[in-house]
């Protein structure tokens, strides 16, 4: 299963994303998680990143491609993958179509988890409190969820008019939403 996660920052991409690989036995794929990472090592790449995403911007759509290339160049994404947080902009989605065109491994379902804004809210309150991630601040969410709505709510559209578009309500307890997710993909 070759799957994209969308939906806004609290939605539970990574959460849910994290159940699915179990289940269906595929890599899950965060760009997220990958930029820490390299924030965390004090790479290059991860220096140039850093200050942008403690802002709750948009990371450069090049260092993005050169990541997800690479990724998906590893073998153990042969039976699938679960993409979280690719693509987050109409750009990174032809350039993702692009490139799964080039491997002969076409998208199979986009999967956009929805929650309201009020609750996104709350949740990222609740992990800010819990984690301490950097960009969990108010100022920071409040952009990113304005980045949201102007640069990957489009990517809806996108995904609409290719025929491959699942919406999935978000609200209530993991398992439900697991439940959601499974039906959705026809599991
Ligand atoms: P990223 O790490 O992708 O953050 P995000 O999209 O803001 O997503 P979150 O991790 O906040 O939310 P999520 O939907 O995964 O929810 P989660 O499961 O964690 O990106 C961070 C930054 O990196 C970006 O701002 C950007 O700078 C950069 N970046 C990443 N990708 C990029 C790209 N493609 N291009 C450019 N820049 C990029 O859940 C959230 C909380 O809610 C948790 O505490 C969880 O326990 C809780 N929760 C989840 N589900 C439920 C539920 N059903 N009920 C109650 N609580 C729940």
């Amino acid at each position: 299963m070759r799957l994209v996660l969308l939906g806004p920052p609290g939605s539970g991409k990574g959460t849910q994303a994290t159940r699915l690989k179990d289940e269906l036995q595929i890599p899950h794929i965060s760009t997220g998680d990958l930029l820490r990472a390299e924030v965390a090592a004090g790479s290059e790449l991860g220096l140039a990143a850093k200050e942008v995403m403690a802002r709750g911007e948009l990371v450069s759509d090049e260092i993005l491609l050169g990541m997800i290339r690479s990724r998906l160049s590893r073998e153990d994404v042969a039976n699938g993958f679960i993409l979280d947080g690719y693509p987050r902009n109409v750009a990174q989605a032809n350039a993702l179509e692009a490139l799964l065109a080039d491997i002969n491994q076409p998208l199979q379902a986009v999967v956009q988890l929805d929650v309201a804004n009020e609750l996104l809210v709350e949740r990222i309150a609740g992990r800010a409190k819990a984690e301490g991630r950097e960009d969990d601040n108010p100022e920071s969410v409040r952009k990113r969820l304005q980045v949201y709505s102007d640069s990957t709510a489009p990517v809806i559209g996108f995904y609409e008019g290719r025929g491959s578009l699942a919406k999935v309500d978000g609200v209530g307890s993991l398992d439900e939403v697991f439940a959601r997710i499974m039906a959705a993909l026809g599991k």
